[in-house]
């Protein structure tokens, strides 16, 4: 069947009010006349019309009410396009082929497995998280709108690293109220890992409403359709290092402020955590906020730095390295560094120990978990350092242009004190800088430069110590 376009549901109720208005108007011209010499209607006959008139605007004004007017559920029948296509998305869902598809992504492989929803899965955290939950049998549904703030071919290429394992990532807006609903009736989440996002600080300056629209429009959407379902889904979701800000009490520690973010993103970061307290208070919804500190690793982001320096530095380019404006605890910026693997570690560990939501037919029954954590690696690094490192990995000199850090959203400093993930998830994380970075060096020269990739694993096998990352596992 040929997919079909969904009418948005405001534009048919629309049609519906039209419809349902537009008789009552003829009868009512058709019975009330006036004698043609009459051209003004009489007092009753304008009172009358403009009676019509306001019950119809009334009539429109409901129907088009997002509140009132529950949108259609697509029959298993017919798929349907995404109401929020981004430009790279070709966002179709629906029908039977599809569900059976999602059913049997979603489904439990082991005892007492989970089955975790996995938003933002063709992102570089998403990614490696649904992989590693489906390793270990658990059900795993990705859900991703492929969007272009950066390569979507990355995207598709994770998302296809994950179909190879049995993960399916639907091509969908997490924005999208009646794609969420049916996922949730066709797959009873047990939890859901919410990962996607607006991300990146500095793009905030260029595209702010993305980040309203992903990172706060986004999660409601979610949140919503969470404690609208039966059972209500455990939530683990990303907020961010970048809440703590222009503080300067290192290092970053759960209690610490949080009210003074330095850039967009950071903010719609801070409205998440406390628009999912809300859904916590009202709803009883289990809610876990991991903030994570700076992560790099194989399939990464290509707008962080050690990605973009890394493209550079290859294609000899010059690297802007930022200087700090002045007086914090370092002249270079530093950040603490966390390599994907223990971030996955510490989002599973928070899935496996959030407690269930409480809510049943959207009413809480009872109080719900609402944690935070800090998910670093406890050593920050300059990164003036991290570029001395690409260097030698990539055994080319950097071109640096050093210059004082622009007031574009950007911290000098960020590190965490991670001593209640330890507590509690038995977070630890075990993978320095050094070691990660080589890691992604392989795993980018394999993706991008093969040859490169090729010859180093030629020098590497010579010494038997190299061996080339290829998949996210
Ligand atoms: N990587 C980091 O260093 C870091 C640090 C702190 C917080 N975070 C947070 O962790 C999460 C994952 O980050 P990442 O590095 O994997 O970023 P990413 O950009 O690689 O992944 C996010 C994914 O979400 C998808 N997405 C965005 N808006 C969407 C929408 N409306 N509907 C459906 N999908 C949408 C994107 O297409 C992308 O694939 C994000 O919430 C991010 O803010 C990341």
């Amino acid at each position: 069947m040929a997919p079909q376009l969904t009418s948005a549901p405001g534009s048919a109720a629309a049609a519906g009010a039209a419809a349902a208005v537009k008789p009552q108007f003829h009868h009512y011209h058709h019975h009330h006349r006036l004698p043609p010499r009459h051209h003004h209607p009489s007092l009753p006959s304008k009172l009358a019309f403009w009676s019509v008139c306001s019950l119809a605007l009334l009539l429109a004004f409901i129907l088009l009410s997002p509140s009132s007017a529950p949108a259609p559920r697509s029959t298993s029948e017919s798929p349907r396009r995404s109401l929020h296509t981004s430009a790279s998305s070709t966002a179709s869902w629906g029908g039977a082929a599809w569900e059976k598809k999602v059913r049997a992504s979603a489904r439990v492989r082991r005892a007492r497995g989970l089955s975790v929803l996995v938003t933002g899965a063709a992102g570089f955290v998403g990614c490696h998280a649904a992989a590693a939950l489906r390793r270990r049998g658990d059900g795993v549904l990705g859900l991703d709108n492929f969007n272009d703030y950066y390569d979507p071919a990355l995207k598709r290429g994770r998302a296809a690293l994950l179909a190879r394992s049995g993960v399916y990532v639907v091509d969908g807006d997490i924005a999208d109220a009646e794609l969420l609903a049916k996922l949730f009736d066709v797959a009873p989440f047990t939890h859901v890992l919410h990962l996607a996002a607006q991300a990146g600080v500095r793009h905030a300056l260029v595209d702010p409403m993305s980040y309203v629209r992903a990172n706060v429009a986004g999660l409601v959407a979610l949140l919503e359709a969470a404690r609208a379902a039966n059972p209500q889904p455990a939530i683990v979701w990303a907020s961010s290092s970048s809440v703590y800000g222009l503080n300067s009490h290192v290092p970053f520690s759960e209690h610490d402020r949080t009210d003074r973010p330095a850039s967009l993103y950071a903010a719609t970061k801070k409205a998440g955590e406390e628009i999912a307290h809300v859904y916590n208070h009202i709803y009883g919804l289990s809610l876990t906020a991991l903030r994570f500190f700076t992560v790099y690793g194989p399939w990464g982001r290509p707008d962080m730095a050690y990605f973009f320096f890394t493209r550079d530095i290859l294609a000899g380019r010059p690297i802007t390295v930022y200087e700090s404006a002045g007086g914090t605890h370092q002249t270079t910026i530093s950040r603490d560094f966390t390599y994907i693997d223990d971030i996955v570690k510490g989002c599973v560990a928070a899935l496996d120990t959030a407690g269930r939501s409480t809510g049943s037919g959207g009413k809480k029954r009872g109080q719900a978990p609402f944690r935070t954590y800090n998910l670093g690696n406890t050593s920050p690094v300059p990164v003036t350092q991290l570029v001395d490192l690409l260097e030698k990995l990539l055994k080319v000199k950097a071109v640096r242009k050093v210059v004082k850090m622009p007031r574009n959203g950007d911290v000098p400093y960020t590190h965490a004190n991670v001593s209640l993930a330890q507590r509690e998830l038995g977070y630890q994380p075990s993978t320095d800088l050094q070691t990660g970075l080589k890691k992604f060096v392989r795993w980018y020269l394999e993706y991008y430069h093969p040859e490169l990739a090729e010859k180093q694993k030629q020098r590497g096998s010579n010494n038997g110590k190299v061996h080339v990352v290829t998949t996210a596992a």
